[in-house]
């Protein structure tokens, strides 16, 4: 009888935590699907910007919630090498168009060789579009391809396509901020504890420490107090080191 009741005991819990780890194992491959669409919508602006004229420059900025300064989400031209102090994660400077996005003005240069655009998301962080022509670009504006505003409604229409990737899931696209160290949501689906966008906000510690180490997580995670399994990993996109994540509800 005691042996009857052990041996049970023991199948229930095989057969407990088989059901967990298979459940799990769905939701590491959604995500993991995901992760790899978000690659694929990321890839999209690099597509983008060699459709335009190739000295033409787009960029995509978040303000963090953190310290309110603006990460790079990206910045890049098809004929145009992006320096290291330009990459993803670094942040913007110019502090004389930082003061109107920060107004929520709309930027416009002589000879229409500059455009930003920002947006207030609903949690009130700040994200602004930029294009640019690069200094040794012919300015003659013959097609569409070559000017700025055709370049941000481009990327505008693309950015829309991230929120349509998966409606049962949440995923973000993380640039690391070099400056406090520490992996911000560019685009995210992820609500906040408000249920806005997270937009700005930062990677736990637990996640980003695996990310620096170069290391895939999968497991459980708490986003603004709820409860997911998710995979986090880095890719390599814009010639430099990302991250990417998505989790299911737990
Ligand atoms: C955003 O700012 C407005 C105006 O200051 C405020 O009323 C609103 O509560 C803020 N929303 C969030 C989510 O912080
Ligand atoms: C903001 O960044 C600092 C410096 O990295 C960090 O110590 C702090 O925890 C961060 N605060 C939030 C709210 O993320």
């Amino acid at each position: 009888m005691r042996i009857f009741l052990v041996t049970s005991a023991i199948c229930v819990l095989v057969l407990f935590t088989g059901i967990t780890a298979d459940s799990n194992a769905a939701a590491f491959a959604k995500c993991r699907a995901i992760n790899k669409k978000v690659h694929l919508f990321l890839n999209e602006f690099t597509k983008l910007a060699k459709k335009l004229n190739p000295h033409l420059l787009i960029g995509y900025n978040v303000q963090t919630v953190n310290d309110s300064n603006y990460v790079r989400g990206f910045l890049y031209g098809a004929g145009y090498s992006t320096p290291k102090d330009e990459h993803p994660g670094t942040v913007y400077s110019d502090t004389a168009n930082l003061q109107l996005i920060n107004q929520q003005k709309v930027i416009q240069g002589k000879d229409n060789n500059f455009l930003a655009v920002p947006f207030k998301q609903l949690n009130n962080q700040t994200i602004f579009y930029t294009a640019q022509s690069s200094p040794n670009s012919n300015t003659a504006e013959l097609d569409p391809s070559t000017t700025t505003s055709y370049a941000i409604a481009l990327m505008i229409e693309q950015v829309r396509k991230f929120y349509e990737i998966d409606a049962k899931a949440v995923y973000s696209y993380f640039v690391k901020d070099i400056s406090i160290n520490q992996y911000i949501r560019v685009f995210t689906t992820t609500p906040d504890i408000n249920g806005h966008y997270a937009t700005g906000e930062s990677l736990s510690q637990t996640v980003a420490s695996v990310m620096d180490a170069g290391k895939v997580y999968k497991g459980k995670v708490v986003l603004f107090g709820k409860n997911y399994i998710a995979v986090y990993r880095t890719y390599n996109s814009f010639s430099t080191k990302v991250v990417i994540g998505s989790a299911v509800l737990a």
